[in-house]
């Protein structure tokens, strides 16, 4: 039997989407905390605000981070969320689970927990929606020693890393995502568990400049695979998609008539640096004109492939709007070799020196992309020791606001006015 009447929240159990009103109600069956869940979000839908406290500071002993802490304000009308905080589970590389890990977990939060959860998170975690404090350690302590899987990040610190599928599922990736995530994570253990930074920093792995896990636009060091040397060409292939043997992009758009597949229209027309032609029926690309899109690998999946000198490009700064605004992650290093043989030394590298400067610079709650506009790129590519290129810009500064350095200028900054009014007197 409901606990409350929820005539709101029961309109949404319409329509085709997967209802979670519909799966709450299911879970609620189980375990009373979800009625007055249902309860609180019908009350929040009604008076159009949260009512959720603010704040709230729990955790685990040894680490600064992972569970978020949340308490009811209308506790008395709904006990069961009296506490509802939030433990960050750190997921495996690209989420493949064993039905038997996923089991083990449910068996623990049905136990301890709402047995409500967020699959996943936004930054990558495993969420546990939903339990109280005196919870938080027996949690913790059957996650570790039953399940062996540890919490997630939260805080001024490495949060979670995450990973496109990379290699275990897509030809395009120019690395194993997964390894380096795996490697990234462990190593950084310490920075991800116990808040040492001025602020959140998070690092996102993609195989290719598509890009899927938006590492671009969602860390502030995006790790995007690239290759160095020529697109391969299968030009029997090509000749397949002309002659309409295989779908334009997998078939992706075979949910409406586009008519037969055009490469020139398609391919050739859309290449932004127009590096591509066809000398009869062989396919061109001036490789050294190209800026790997992936257009045309991404429309003729069987014909064109990434190159074998494969690495990945590393990206800095992007952020939600708050404070300064939003920001993309900018290039720093056009290409590094990602190897797992040596345990990608040199990303770490990267992420170190990043890492050095910023938590010695870094205002209090300012992002790395932030303390890079305050305090400008070309002093951060000094840190990172990386020389200026013309690959660093979009496009040259158009104000003459230039700083030099004293040691540029022929004669220094110290002048004597006396010696300038010798030759121009008052
Ligand atoms: C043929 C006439 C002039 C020439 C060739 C000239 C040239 C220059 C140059 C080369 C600078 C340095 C720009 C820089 O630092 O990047 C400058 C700065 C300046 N000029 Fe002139 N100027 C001329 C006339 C004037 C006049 C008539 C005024 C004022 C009534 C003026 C006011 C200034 C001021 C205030 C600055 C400093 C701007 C700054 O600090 O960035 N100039 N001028
Ligand atoms: C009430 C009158 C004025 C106000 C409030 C004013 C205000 C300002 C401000 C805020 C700046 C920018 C300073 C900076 O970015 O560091 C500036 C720059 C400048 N002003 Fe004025 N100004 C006034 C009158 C004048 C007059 C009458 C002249 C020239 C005859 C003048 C010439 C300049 C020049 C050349 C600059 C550029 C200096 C630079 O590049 O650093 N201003 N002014
Ligand atoms: S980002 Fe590239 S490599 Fe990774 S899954 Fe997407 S297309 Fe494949
Ligand atoms: S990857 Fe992009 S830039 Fe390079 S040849 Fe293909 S369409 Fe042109």
């Amino acid at each position: 039997m409901p606990k409350h009447d929820t005539p709101m929240l029961d309109q949404l159990e319409s329509g085709p989407w997967p209802s979670f009103v519909t799966d709450i109600k299911r879970q609620a069956a189980k375990n009373e905390a979800c009625w007055d869940i249902l309860g609180q979000l019908e009350l929040s839908y009604k008076d159009k605000i949260t009512h959720w406290k603010h704040g709230g500071i729990v955790g685990v002993f040894g680490y600064g981070g992972g569970i978020v802490g949340r308490y009811s304000d209308v506790a008395k009308k709904f006990p069961g969320v009296a506490h509802f905080h939030t433990v960050r589970v750190n997921q495996p590389s690209s989420k493949f689970y064993s039905s038997k890990i996923l089991r083990q977990i449910c068996d623990i939060w049905e136990r301890r927990g709402s047995g409500m959860t967020n699959m996943h998170g936004s930054t990558g975690d495993l969420v546990l929606l939903g339990t109280f404090t005196e919870q938080l350690e027996e949690i913790f302590y059957e996650l570790t020693h039953d399940v062996g899987v540890d919490l997630g990040g939260s805080g001024g610190n490495l949060r979670t890393p995450s990973c496109c599928l990379g290699k275990a599922r897509c030809e395009w990736s120019c690395y194993d995502t997964q390894a380096a995530c795996h490697d990234i994570t462990m190593t950084y253990q310490d920075e991800l568990h116990r808040p040492a930074f001025p602020y959140k920093f998070k690092i996102k792995f993609s195989g290719c400049p598509n890009d899927c896990v938006a590492a671009i636009a969602r860390s502030d060091l995006a790790v995007i695979g690239n290759w160095k040397d020529d697109i391969r060409i299968d030009q029997a292939a090509v000749k397949g998609y002309i002659n309409g043997e295989f779908p334009a992009n997998g078939g992706s758009y075979s949910g409406r008539d586009w008519g037969a597949f055009d490469i020139k229209a398609e391919v050739l027309d859309l290449c932004p640096t127009g590096c591509m032609w066809m000398e009869g029926d062989t396919l061109k690309i001036d490789d050294a004109e190209c800026t790997r899109c992936m257009h045309c690998i991404n429309v003729m999946p069987r014909a064109l492939r990434p190159g074998v000198e494969q690495g990945a490009t590393i990206l800095i700064g992007a952020k939600a709007p708050i404070l300064d605004g939003a920001q993309i992650a900018t290039m720093i290093v056009p290409f590094i070799k990602m190897d797992p043989e040596n345990d990608f030394e040199e990303l770490k590298d990267i992420i170190e020196k990043c890492w050095d400067w910023w938590m010695e610079e870094g205002k209090n709650r300012e992002r790395i992309g932030e303390s890079i506009q305050r305090i400008g790129l070309p002093t951060f590519l000094k840190v990172m020791e990386v020389e200026p290129l013309p690959q660093h810009v979009k496009e040259p500064r158009s104000n003459p606001y230039v700083f030099w350095k004293e040691e540029e200028v022929p004669g220094g900054f110290e002048r004597d006015l006396a010696e300038f009014r010798k030759r121009n007197p008052m």
